[in-house]
């Protein structure tokens, strides 16, 4: 039970396209919540587990984080998970998608060794799920690549696709019986991206393009092995999930630049495998070709894909899974205008991408809050390559502030909702579940643990890291329950029950 007052501070208006419709989700679609290995798990050096990139990150340049912290303990899920699995079905939540750490699982990194405590870890998560009724989807691959690959170059090196090819199958064969989700990366773009230094992928020029092709072959061995060896034995499905935030043009003369854009951050990485013809984007070629040449290079930086390699990566998709926080909107520099570097910007291009005007700033600035890009981007998705089966794999609201009465990420997940209402009912597109990202506050990577993206507060202070509901848990498990997004309905009805109730904590 979820014991906190809240007070009737926000009001929300629900999209007029959607006023005379039934606010309900469809019965099929599904609701889950997110978390990754080394966000929550700690317990970075027990029993066999050998470091990940991010162990060796945080330890050797702590600085690089901005409270200097590390996934060391985090939220202590390896020796808590019963308390994650607790939280999910107090959520009502569909499924839970978790990933597994491959150097727990695997501490040589080659197939050489499986961990008997890692395999055992995850068959008691798997497990304990299960018996509540909760289905589990698994990330093969969520930024703790085995420290050892990096030493080789990391994504860099064309080998890691057959590295990473044999640990998924490792997986598929301990728990392809009971797993039917699953999604071998997440976020290429963002393992392919050279600034983000701790990911391995360095060097700026070859680098992120030998990433992307590896990342791709990678994913199409994994998806091929399962099609042929586990599919007919359990019917699960295997996807890929991709980095999804808009980007939209600032005036009509920026159009050619934002779609752009678009296909150098996304579609380099959805059109090899979601097109029907397969293969890079012609403009991506034809930029790379240019960009390449300008500055030099005998060949385009772009590796090739040859003829099979095109044919192999195609198609190997069962649903696209998205992961949307927010959207940008893009524009030519002007003349001496300085720019600032971030996430999907291509210094060649001296384009300037900056947040919509009219989002509502979240903490940190990068995912200020604009749900109309979700449509949006589902629109793009749909043009490019048909109609998609879709599940959005990440959706989240992060801020600094650790209250609990958190009507911001309400707004925020009614609103993304809304969207996706949007794109079901009017747009017709095929969205089969929604996963809220976080199910609890966790070391987010450069933000260590001030960023917080949970339904669940933990404090990092205290030994137990005691986990506290939200009220956008309330709000959540309301949403899963009803299948109903409308907030104003559902304060009125925790009035009602309220009423009814001696005087509740409060923590205001
Ligand atoms: C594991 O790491 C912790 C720091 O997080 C350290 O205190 C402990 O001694 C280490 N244990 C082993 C067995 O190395
Ligand atoms: C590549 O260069 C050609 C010739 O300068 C130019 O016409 C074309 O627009 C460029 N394409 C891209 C995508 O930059
Ligand atoms: C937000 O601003 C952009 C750019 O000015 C505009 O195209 C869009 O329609 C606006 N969206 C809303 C919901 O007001």
């Amino acid at each position: 039970m979820l014991v906190v007052s809240y007070v009737l501070c926000f009001s929300s208006f629900l999209h007029p396209l959607l006023a005379n419709k039934e606010l309900h989700f469809p019965i099929w679609f599904k609701f889950g919540a997110a978390t990754s290995s080394y966000q929550i798990e700690g317990s970075w050096n027990v029993s066999d587990k050998t470091p990940s990139i991010w162990d060796h990150y945080t330890h050797t340049q702590p600085y690089r984080i901005k409270d200097h912290s590390n996934g060391d303990v985090a939220c202590d899920s390896y020796n808590q998970y019963e308390k994650d699995i607790e939280m999910a079905e107090q959520l009502g939540l569909d499924f839970y998608r978790f990933s597994i750490s491959w150097p727990r699982l695997l501490p040589e990194g080659y197939r050489t060794r499986i961990s008997s405590d890692g395999r055992q870890y995850y068959d008691n998560l798997i497990n304990g799920l299960l018996d509540r009724g909760i289905e589990p989807m698994v990330t093969l691959y969520h930024s703790d690549m085995p420290k050892i690959f990096q030493d080789l170059g990391g994504w860099a090196n064309p080998e890691m696709a057959q590295w990473f090819a044999d640990y998924a199958d490792v997986a598929f064969s301990l728990y392809g019986d009971r797993v039917k989700l699953w999604i071998t990366i997440n976020e290429p773009l963002v393992a392919c991206d050279s600034s983000l230094k701790a990911l391995g992928v360095v060097e700026p020029f070859l680098a992120p393009y030998l990433c992307t092709k590896t990342v791709l072959m990678a994913h199409a061995k994994a998806y091929h092995n399962y099609k042929d060896n586990y599919k007919p034995m359990y019917q699960g499905k295997v996807s890929i999930a991709h980095v999804a935030f808009y980007f939209g043009a600032e005036t009509q003369d920026d159009a050619e630049l934002a779609e752009l854009y678009r296909q150098y951050n996304f579609g380099r990485f959805m059109h090899p495998i979601y097109s029907k013809s397969g293969g890079w984007p012609a403009t991506v070629v034809e930029l790379m070709k240019n960009i390449s040449s300008v500055e030099g290079f005998p060949r385009s930086r772009l590796p090739p894909l040859t003829k099979h390699e095109v044919e192999f990566i195609r198609g190997t998709n069962d649903f696209v899974g998205l992961n949307y926080y927010t959207s940008r909107m893009v524009r030519k520099a002007k003349a001496g205008e300085e720019r600032q570097e971030s996430l999907g910007d291509l210094p060649e291009l001296n384009a300037i991408s900056e947040p919509y005007p009219n989002s509502t700033a979240g903490h940190p600035e990068l995912y200020s809050s604009y749900p109309e890009g979700l449509r949006a981007f589902i629109a793009w998705v749909t043009k490019n390559y048909g109609v998609q089966d879709i599940l959005i794999t990440e959706n989240g609201y992060t801020s600094y502030k650790d209250d609990l009465n958190d009507f911001n990420r309400i707004t925020f997940i009614e609103k993304h909702l809304e969207q996706i209402l949007l794109c079901i009912y009017e747009d017709g597109a095929r969205i089969h579940g929604y996963t809220y990202w976080s199910l609890m506050d966790n070391f987010e990577w450069l933000y260590g643990y001030t960023a917080k993206f949970g339904l669940y507060d933990v404090d990092f202070s205290d030994e137990g890291r005691k986990r506290t509901p939200r009220l956008s848990a309330q709000y959540y498990s309301y949403v899963i329950k009803s299948r109903s997004i409308d907030s104003n309905k559902w304060k009125s009805q925790m009035e009602d029950t309220n009423d009814n109730k001696k005087p509740i904590d409060d923590v205001a």
